[in-house]
């Protein structure tokens, strides 16, 4: 099984807690932020962009996509566990059609949050913009497949929420205006009730598979040891003990959710256990460093500021558990989705990423017993695996 056993803890990873719930999927479709956003904000004026090199630099054709990483981020793994593709195209890419879009697409723009007040901070696209991107998306596939199809790809689908951590790190916790509104716990509630709101409208709109993402351990990032250096560089606890209870406010939307709104599957997929170990036991895992980024100095550069020029950025990003002082290297995403079967499991690696796949999945189909492609409930079409063109 794709557990990570360390010192006793079983640790379930993302394609786990996912596979529990989901049978089959036809199609992966992204809503949130800097996390998942694989080229979004290319399109947008916005100073939130990740589409210059060394971004990229592990990524088929060491090519920049835009996505915050050196290679792929965690939800092109897992449409690639899913076996649909290897790497999600973004909505706003002129370069995509329906063709490559039918399978899967990604609405989020790095840099949002749920509060429409965090998007504005860095002028990025707010979380009801992507419903409404969604939308047109919706009609878009319907004239493509047909009603009839698209209506069931819509319904199987996976659909997959990630974000949060801006609205406290980009947002509360650094400008004005929220923090003099809300204390720390109205706001977690406000950003809940945002959360709930886009799941139900998402199931209003005949989504029944959807994760629901938590936050990593926030105060972990290199960006926010940084701003800890003079206390000795360690994390900030209160921005952990923040991630964690607002992980704990999201899993209870979920049971409330699953339990109002009929033929739901609403998973809650929490990245902080499994990311925490990896921070905690770098080695353990194939890392040597944890706490500072693979990008630049390793102790601020992000976007713009992560340079190609930049005569510190480390040869190998697969020893490092972050790639820019606020997001995971591709290792680690890949560590996130499957969990202890992918280590060493990369760009670099594909046979082991595709083995450590087929190991979930196997797990997946005898949890749930089910095959939808054999009960014939997805398009035959809809099954074949993509052959991306990046
Ligand atoms: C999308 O682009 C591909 C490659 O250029 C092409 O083969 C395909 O027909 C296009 N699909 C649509 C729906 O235009
Ligand atoms: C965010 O902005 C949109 C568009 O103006 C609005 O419909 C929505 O109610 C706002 N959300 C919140 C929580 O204020």
């Amino acid at each position: 099984m794709a557990h990570t056993t360390i010192f006793g803890v079983v640790l379930v990873n993302l394609l786990l807690q996912l596979q529990l719930v989901l049978a089959n999927v036809p199609a992966v479709i992204v809503f949130g932020d800097s996390s998942v956003d694989t080229g979004n904000n290319n399109q947008i004026a916005t100073v939130v962009k990740s589409n210059f090199e060394p971004y990229g630099r592990d990524y088929y054709g060491g090519k920049p996509t835009g996505r915050f990483s050196n290679g792929r981020v965690f939800t092109d793994f897992i449409s690639e566990a899913f076996g649909i593709k290897l790497a999600m195209p973004a909505y706003l890419d002129p370069a995509h059609n329906m063709t490559d879009m039918a399978t899967g697409v990604c609405f989020a723009s790095a840099g949002t949050g749920y509060d429409n007040a965090t998007s504005n901070v860095l002028s990025v696209v707010p979380l009801w913009k992507q419903l409404e991107y969604y939308k047109k998306y919706r009609e878009e596939l319907m004239d493509y497949l047909g009603q009839e199809k698209a209506e069931t790809v819509l319904r199987e689908a996976l659909y997959i929420i990630g974000l949060g951590t801006n609205d406290f790190l980009e947002n509360y916790y650094a400008v004005p205006g929220r923090s003099s509104e809300f204390s720390i716990e109205e706001y977690r509630n406000f950003l809940a009730g945002i959360a709930g709101g886009f799941v139900e409208a998402l199931y209003g709109l005949g989504a029944r598979k959807i994760s629901l993402g938590g936050l990593p351990p926030m105060g972990c990032l290199p960006l926010e040891r940084t701003r800890n250096l003079f206390f000795g560089g360690g994390c900030i606890e209160e921005y952990n003990n923040v991630a964690k209870e607002f992980n704990v406010k999201i899993q209870g939307l979920v049971s409330k959710l699953n339990d109002q709104l009929s033929g739901i599957q609403l998973v809650f997929s929490d990245p902080y256990d499994i990311l925490s170990q990896i921070i905690q036991n770098p080695d353990l895992f194939g890392f040597t460093n944890a706490k500072e980024s693979c990008c630049g100095t390793g102790y601020f550069e992000m976007g713009y500021l992560c340079d190609k020029n930049n005569p510190f950025t480390c040869r190998d990003a697969n020893k490092y558990v972050f790639w820019d002082s606020f997001h995971p290297t591709e290792r680690t995403s890949g560590l996130l989705v499957m969990g202890d079967d992918a280590r060493g499991a990369t760009r670099s690696n594909p046979e082991k990423v595709a083995e450590a796949s087929a190991k979930a999945m196997e797990g997946g189909k005898k949890k749930t017993g089910s095959d939808a492609k054999a009960r014939g409930q997805i398009p035959e079409g809809e099954w074949r695996i993509e052959k991306a063109e990046y």
